[in-house]
């Protein structure tokens, strides 16, 4: 299985399968030479995920490939499900767990700007903002704030209050958040500190177990051999492009 983020984001994707998959044989890429995917144009991203899942498939029988990355996911995902052959499951914000939580009828997505101005995420808006309120912020920032975590580099409250501030100040504040960015899980506490009130955080990487799962099942049903579980060679690997 070949898992694709720019950074450290998908760590939290592949933290969920580890878990539920602990056989399984992963290839971890981290294209830190494209960081941060936010800032990049469409062609960019599309070129990039196709390079990368060609070389590694030169190199290792991958038999899926994780686009744990919601901005490559939501540009993306159908042009490299028509340029390979093999299942490519991708990571996108959910919008319908936030719609049933909310309490107080505000949601917030917050992901980067690549993600933000997709087609998937503007159709979704419009779907879901006729039932409940859905405040959108655009960033780049946040998960440069995540890698410098990850690294134990300091990260500035005062920066993340900033990132923040256009939902601090409504009278009525997103009790539900959507996080439109795999990097975001690891600042959920951060996040957390910056509202009075508790928080339901969704997190779409959470939702890759089910993906697996429904995937290998609508295969099994077809008797078709599935998957990068138990394979006779190891290759757990991390991979900086
Ligand atoms: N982790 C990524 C995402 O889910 C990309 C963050 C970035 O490189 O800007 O969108």
């Amino acid at each position: 299985m070949l898992i694709i983020d720019s950074g450290i984001g998908g760590l939290s994707v592949l933290n969920n399968i580890k878990k539920n998959f602990p056989n399984i044989n992963y290839i971890y890429m981290l294209d830190n030479e494209g960081f941060p995917y936010g800032k990049k144009k469409k062609k960019f991203l599309i070129e990039r995920s196709i390079k990368i899942i060609n070389i590694i498939k030169e190199i290792y029988p991958i038999k899926m490939v994780i686009i744990a990355c919601n901005t490559i996911s939501t540009i993306s995902l159908p042009i490299l499900r028509k340029t390979f052959n093999i299942p490519i499951i991708g990571i996108l914000p959910i919008f319908k767990p936030a719609i049933e939580i909310t309490k107080n009828k505000t949601i917030g997505l917050i992901a980067t700007r690549a993600t933000v101005n997709s087609s998937y995420i503007k159709k979704n808006i419009y779907k879901y903002s006729f039932q409940k309120t859905i405040k959108v912020i655009a960033t780049n920032e946040l998960a440069i704030i995540a890698e410098k975590k990850f690294r134990k580099i300091f990260i500035s409250n005062v920066k993340l209050r900033e990132i923040f501030q256009s939902w601090t100040v409504l009278s009525r504040q997103p009790d539900t958040i959507i996080l439109g960015c795999t990097h975001f899980s690891f600042l959920k506490k951060e996040i957390q500190k910056i509202f009075y009130k508790p928080i339901n955080f969704i997190d779409s990487g959470e939702t890759i177990v089910n993906k697996i799962k429904k995937y290998s099942y609508q295969k099994k049903k077809k008797k078709i051999f599935f998957y990068a579980l138990n394979t006779k060679k190891k290759y757990n690997n991390y991979y900086f492009f």
